[in-house]
């Protein structure tokens, strides 16, 4: 089982420039299974363990799939004749429901397996499949499989009872080639939606954002060719932006999509961040010597995005003071907390509350990942911690949405590395544990 160690206690410096987005990636190449040509290029694509999912998705699908290192992918679905997205696929990665919504749109069928469970929370997909069935699509669910099919699928209002991202995605996807006119109401505004709707445009769809939460989508006949370069990932350049502030570092953050991160870059400068546009996609982030504490509360974009709040956290534990964390979007997303306290941090966590007492230092220790912002939200809190190393196990998680986060942080001085210490036997690295461990957390509420 592979592990990492960091030193802690050195400020970060230099340039790391920031990969495509992976929750953009997703919803994009599944879109490729509704284009005719045998040729659909993307750029930019990151090289996570999710991107391996999504291939390995549409390969099994019967799709040709060709990558090259540089962020290159090829996509030929011509050759598609399977409509089953296995349980062993799905259960790694909650984003193969997207293939849903290409899959009715194209072929008026598909078999597509229940994600089931998650660490953060249930996740269900209820929405996805109220709207499909408003489409015309007729849904049935078969041992743990979602079975769809559709004569036509038509136009429809769709108004969602809370924004979902991928609900939002998979309804664009199904009503692109559906009769007549889509109307999305409450639909999420996340940026990576604005990327899907722009590569769709330009191979052909007729879609329309005419409203911050209303989307409207005219079908059209065919798709030709999917030709798009992945927008940057505003969630990495969140984290390294944190990893600049948790180690009073002064780094360069390249690649970014400046509209993107305003509400991270808002909560960051609070908290006493020096934070400096210098070319249009690019920042120059300075931490200070003291952090100050802040309130955070996660919310749909534009709001600060929960896929920050394990980052923020670990910053938090170091910060001057006393602040309260809000998670408002998943049930259970404070699996970083038992960890985070392994390292010295004190936090009490009560329903949806988190109270973070800033405490100034943290100290290395051996830690396990249990998903993937919280993986992350670990390198930081060891990045911060002096004194001995800290050890994050379990690492897989950070590997399904950040690419090469070593090699990015030993350019920019952190002392980090990858280890494979698979001959010992780490007690802790056990689901039940884990899991155990997580629904005691959730039954006693107040901790
Ligand atoms: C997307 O997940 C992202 N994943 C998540 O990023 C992100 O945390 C989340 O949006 C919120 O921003 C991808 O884009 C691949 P939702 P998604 O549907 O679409 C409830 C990461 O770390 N809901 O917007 O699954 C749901 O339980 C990942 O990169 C229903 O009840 O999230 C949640 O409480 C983690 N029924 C809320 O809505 C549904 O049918 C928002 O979920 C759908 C959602």
């Amino acid at each position: 089982m592979e592990k990492i160690i960091i030193e802690g206690g050195i400020p970060l410096r230099g340039e790391v420039s920031i990969s495509g987005s992976k929750n953009a990636a997703l919803p994009i190449i599944a879109s490729s299974i509704m284009f005719d040509d045998s040729n659909n290029e993307l750029y930019n694509v990151p090289n996570l363990q999710d991107i391996v999912t999504i291939k390995k998705l549409l390969i099994s699908l019967n799709a040709e799939v060709k990558d090259s290192d540089d962020g290159k992918l090829f996509i030929n679905t011509s050759t598609i004749n399977n409509f089953d997205a296995p349980y062993d696929l799905v259960k790694t990665m909650r984003a193969s429901v997207l293939v849903l919504g290409p899959l009715l749109a194209k072929y008026k069928r598909a078999r597509v397996s229940l994600p089931g469970g998650c660490a953060i929370g249930a996740r269900p997909i209820d929405f996805h499949l109220q709207a499909l069935r408003a489409l015309g699509a007729s849904i049935t669910m078969e041992h743990g499989y979602v079975e769809a099919t559709a004569g036509k699928l038509k136009g429809a209002e769709i108004i969602f009872p809370i924004p979902s991202v991928t609900g939002t995605e998979n309804i664009i996807m199904a009503a692109t080639l559906a009769e007549g006119t889509t109307i999305i109401k409450n639909a999420a505004r996340e940026p990576e939606i604005d990327d899907l709707i722009l590569a769709l445009c330009n191979g052909g769809a007729n879609i329309k954002r005419v409203m911050p939460s209303v989307i409207v989508i005219k079908g059209v006949k065919k798709l030709n060719k999917l030709s798009h370069y992945i927008v940057s990932d505003r969630i990495e350049a969140g984290t390294y932006m944190v990893a600049s502030a948790i180690t009073q570092g002064d780094i360069i953050v390249k690649n970014v999509d400046l509209n993107h991160i305003s509400s991270i870059t808002d909560k960051l400068t609070e908290a006493g961040v020096k934070i400096n546009v210098i070319s249009p996609s690019s920042i120059r982030v300075k931490g200070p010597k003291i952090i100050k504490s802040v309130d955070i509360s996660t919310a749909p974009f534009p709001y600060f995005p929960t896929d920050m709040q394990a980052q923020m956290m670990a910053l938090m534990s170091i910060a001057n003071g006393l602040c309260v964390i809000t998670e408002n979007i998943f049930e259970n997303r404070f699996m970083h907390v038992a960890e985070l306290r392994r390292l010295g941090a004190d936090i009490k966590v009560c329903g949806n509350f988190a109270i973070v007492k800033g405490t100034g230092a943290l100290l290395g220790t051996d830690v396990m990942a249990t998903d993937l912002r919280a993986s992350a939200s670990l390198v930081l809190a060891g990045l911060a911690s002096s004194k001995d190393y800290t050890s994050i196990s379990r690492i897989y998680h950070l590997d399904r949405g950040y690419e090469a986060m070593e090699k990015k942080l030993s350019g920019l001085g952190a002392i980090i590395s990858r280890v494979d210490d698979s001959n010992k036997t780490d007690y802790n690295d056990n689901e039940d544990y884990l899991t155990s461990q997580s629904m005691q957390s959730i039954a006693s509420g107040i901790k």
